[in-house]
């Protein structure tokens, strides 16, 4: 099969026919991943989160797919359950507000401590979970979350998530990211003549 640029790449996700990871070419609908996740991506839920900004460079739905797919690679690597990991992996985000706006909910709770709570309680609503789906979900910002994960597959969505905001943040548009850099420094320019 041949090789497809970046544009064809491009008009295919618009279309539909085509899901991408971060960091990969390839298309994981004809990926054995696929089959893991394919019921939870027609939910509204999920693809309302395409409507989310996330880690400043992409999507929250793009996140998710992410750590979703990194975490099912890792945890099949490594023997554990990577259909788990696939699944909380889409759902370990699902709030729905944005993340600039958070405004704290109740005294001395954190975004990063409140949101995994949020996320649970939503994928708890859509359809039910296994205790390790839960624990990843519940736990996926440990140690900020302070009880300890009860699942190798909960500290391997930890490190997954953190690798995901990385490689989002680094990698798909250089152009952007100095666009934003560019755009703080002149921020903090006005700021100091304010
Ligand atoms: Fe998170
Ligand atoms: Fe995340």
């Amino acid at each position: 099969m041949p090789k497809l640029t970046k544009e064809q790449i491009t008009l295919a996700v618009k279309n539909g026919d085509f899901i991408k990871v971060t960091g990969s070419r390839r298309n994981l609908k004809t990926h054995e991943y696929y089959e893991h996740i394919a019921d939870l991506l027609e939910l509204d839920e999920v693809q309302a989160l395409k409507e989310f900004r996330h880690h400043i460079m992409t999507t929250r739905y793009q996140h998710s797919l992410n750590v979703s797919y990194y975490n099912y690679r890792l945890c099949r690597m490594l023997g554990l359950d990577a259909a788990s990991a696939a699944r909380a992996g889409l759902l370990h985000d699902l709030y729905f507000y944005e993340t600039r706006h958070y405004t704290r909910r109740k005294p001395g709770i954190r975004h990063a401590r409140y949101h995994p709570m949020v996320a649970l309680e939503h994928a708890q609503e859509l359809l039910p979970l296994n205790e390790r789906e839960q624990d990843m979900i519940e736990k996926h910002m440990w140690p900020v979350t302070l009880s300890r994960p009860r699942y190798a597959e909960t500290y391997v969505i930890t490190l997954v998530d953190k690798y995901c905001a990385v490689i989002e943040f680094l990698l798909p548009q250089p152009g952007r990211l100095v666009q934003w850099v560019v755009r703080r420094r002149d921020a903090r320019k006005i700021r100091k003549y304010e």
